[in-house]
């Protein structure tokens, strides 16, 4: 799957965004090296700690599942009823994708729907804390 494919998935799975306190919405698809696709959308709750991010809901859909071998995610996020914007993944959804992913082969996929950039886990969070591997300081 070309990462444009991918693009349009997070922008599907951002229509189903609730985010009625933020009115920000986001959508995220993350890819599987066999080809398959889990999506997710920001969930928020009147306690507002209960809130998951978009790209959380993919990643616990997927290994919920046993799923795991990620290749990439496309993430897509701006206020409710704006155009997809770049929205860089925040540090706790960071943390688990170090949790889960090889740091110098898997891509974070951002696009404003017309200029698309891409980044490896490594250069988006480096110096990460992974208890399972040795340290990279
Ligand atoms: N959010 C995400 O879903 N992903 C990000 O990468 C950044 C933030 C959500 C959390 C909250 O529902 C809303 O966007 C505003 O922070």
């Amino acid at each position: 799957m070309d990462h444009k494919e991918l693009i349009s998935k997070a922008i599907e799975a951002r229509k189903t965004a609730y985010a009625p306190y933020s009115e920000f919405t986001v959508g995220a698809a993350l890819l599987c090296s066999d080809g398959t696709v889990y999506t997710g959308c920001n969930i928020e709750n009147a306690s507002y700690g209960a809130t998951i991010c978009a790209e959380r809901t993919a990643f616990f859909k997927a290994v919920s599942e046993g799923a795991g071998d990620f290749e990439a995610i496309a993430i897509v996020g701006a206020p409710q009823g704006k155009e997809p914007d770049f929205c860089p993944p925040c540090g706790m959804c960071r943390q688990v994708m170090t949790e889960f992913c090889n740091p110098e082969s898997f891509r974070i996929i951002l696009s404003n729907g017309k200029e698309d950039r891409i980044y490896t886990l490594k250069e988006m969070m480096p110096y990460s804390f992974d208890n399972l591997q040795s340290s990279s300081v």
